[in-house]
């Protein structure tokens, strides 16, 4: 008897509670409202960067608080590739708003971080550069050049330029190694370097496929088909279209032993690059096919009871690292986009990119310790109002992506070299130092610096170690 009382006092007690923190109030029927809402989880993600006006946290632009120029063990600050892909999503913030309040210090950072070279490889990263970051950063200029942003002045990094001094500086690291392919990190003193993943070649896919619908050259476009074949014979992408995360390379094991998690950015760097490729055939029967192909294993493996879910380790979120945390942005994000260049995605996309945005707002509840205000996002959207506790830069961008993104109908289309795009191109750009800046070179490196530059894959070997792998296959799905 006593039990019971104090149970259903506490079930009383819960639901108070859970009525005075009932996540961000979102009309998603309104453009109003998703306007509103978005332009408040903006800010508080933004504040992670710079939390008083003109000063970045950081100090250098471009750069989160966080381990540079040393990976780092813990997860206490922000890889340099989370905010490449921040700044891509603040620019499709303004896009979808028409806020520009963060659009200066977004062009400072994309400009900055595109280094001295103008190739998105400052030798501050060096230590821990992955194709798969640099892609990042590339990715953002891109959008950048797709979308309209503000042009730099002549003699300053141009969007376009960037973007294929990337493309240029990849595609000469494409080596024989599994037949072709990416290798994860960039370069050889770099432990990640034994190992040919899919959000490597996705990215590289993605600005390739881009590249070629921007500028029309298809030079482009046959060098992500290259890498669409190469990602089906490898085994990365199989039969049903699942995206596995890659494999290692090491003593001749030749990417035999596929590492089969899923994570959503795999999926959606792909099925944006897809869609491109989509728009530049003309819709062609073959790109269709794998474009449907896509799409439909995406929304089975990530979209269960139509709510976006990070398969691979949102179950127990103590799996999931700093980086994971964010990739239901990019997934969100690409799938709205992905509908400018193939309409006939809408009709599966938006009802569950609608599920999404709701379900997300409801889980932007929280309050942490250090920012007490009731509105902070963790990633469990499927668990309701309840806030499971998380927060950072991550959980807000993609609360805002996936709720944004239920305006893609009414915002305009993306450009186009021949459609007003006024990013200038230099089809040369970066191949005058195709291996990028190998820092040993340049002066010794130290021991910690060594130490440093292994963790991370010493980390990521320790998470595949520890059980990803069994939690990251959907129940009964594969
Ligand atoms: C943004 O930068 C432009 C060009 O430098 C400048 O004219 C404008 O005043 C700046 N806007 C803000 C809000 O700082
Ligand atoms: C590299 O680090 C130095 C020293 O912290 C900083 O001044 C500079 O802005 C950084 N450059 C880039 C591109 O991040
Ligand atoms: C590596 O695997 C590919 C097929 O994925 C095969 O064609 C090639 O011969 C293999 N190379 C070695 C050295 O085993
Ligand atoms: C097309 O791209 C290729 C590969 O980067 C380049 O060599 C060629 O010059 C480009 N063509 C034009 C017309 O820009
Ligand atoms: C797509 O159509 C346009 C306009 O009709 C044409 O110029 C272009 O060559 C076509 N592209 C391909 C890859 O077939
Ligand atoms: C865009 O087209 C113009 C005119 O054909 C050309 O001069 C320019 O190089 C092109 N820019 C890009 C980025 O392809």
């Amino acid at each position: 008897m006593m039990a019971r009382f104090s149970l259903s006092a506490l079930v009383l007690a819960l639901s108070v509670w859970n009525y005075g923190v009932a996540g961000i109030d979102l009309d998603i029927e309104s453009e109003d409202s998703i306007k509103s809402v978005v332009k408040t989880i903006a800010a508080d993600m933004f504040q992670y960067y710079s939390a008083t006006p003109g000063v970045i946290i950081s100090n250098i632009p471009g750069q989160l608080p966080g381990p540079p120029p040393t990976p780092a063990v813990t997860n206490a600050g922000y890889f340099w590739w989370e905010a490449g892909a921040m700044f891509g999503a603040l620019i499709d913030y303004w896009y979808y708003t028409g806020d520009e309040t963060y659009n200066n210090a977004t062009f400072e950072a994309l400009q900055h971080q595109a280094g001295p070279k103008h190739n998105y490889f400052p030798d501050n990263q060096t230590l821990g550069m992955g194709n798969d970051d640099q892609g990042f950063w590339a990715m953002s200029a891109m959008t950048a050049a797709e979308l309209g942003f503000r042009d730099a002045d002549d003699g300053e990094p141009q969007w376009v330029a960037l973007v294929q001094a990337v493309y240029n500086m990849q595609l000469a690291k494409i080596d024989d190694v599994c037949n072709g392919g990416l290798r994860w990190q960039a370069l050889e003193f770099l432990n990640g370097f034994d190992y040919k993943n899919s959000i490597s070649n996705g990215c590289f896919f993605n600005i390739a496929s881009r590249l070629a619908l921007y500028t029309g050259n298809s030079s482009y476009a046959d060098e992500a088909e290259v890498i669409w074949q190469w990602m089906e014979g490898v085994g990365f992408i199989d039969p049903k279209y699942n995206v596995f995360d890659g494999a290692g390379v090491k003593n001749g094991a030749n990417c035999t032993e596929i590492y089969k998690a899923q994570f959503s950015y795999n999926a959606g760097v792909f099925l944006h690059g897809a869609a491109a490729m989509y728009k530049f055939t003309n819709g062609s029967a073959i790109w269709q096919t794998r474009l449907q192909g896509l799409l439909t294993q995406t929304i089975a493996i990530f979209f269960p009871d139509g709510i976006c879910y990070e398969v691979a380790c949102e179950k127990a979120l103590v799996h999931c690292t700093i980086d994971m945390l964010s990739y239901k942005a990019y997934l969100t994000r690409w799938m709205a986009a992905s509908t400018k260049w193939a309409p006939f995605m809408l009709d599966s996309v938006m009802p569950v990119l609608k599920t999404s945005a709701v379900a997300a707002a409801k889980q932007c509840s929280g309050s942490p310790a250090d920012r007490p205000n009731g509105r902070m996002c963790g990633l469990s959207w499927s668990e309701g109002e309840v806030w499971d506790g998380t927060s950072g830069v991550g959980q807000e961008m993609a609360a805002m992506q996936v709720i944004q993104a239920n305006l893609i109908q009414s915002a305009r289309e993306p450009l186009t070299n021949a459609t007003g795009g006024t990013s200038k191109g230099d089809p040369g750009a970066g191949t005058g130092d195709p291996a990028g800046t190998d820092p040993t070179v340049l002066e010794p490196l130290t021991t910690g610096d060594k130490a440093g530059a292994g963790i991370l894959t010493a980390v990521v070997a320790a998470i595949i170690l520890s059980g990803l792998v069994w939690v990251s296959l959907p129940d009964g799905n594969v």
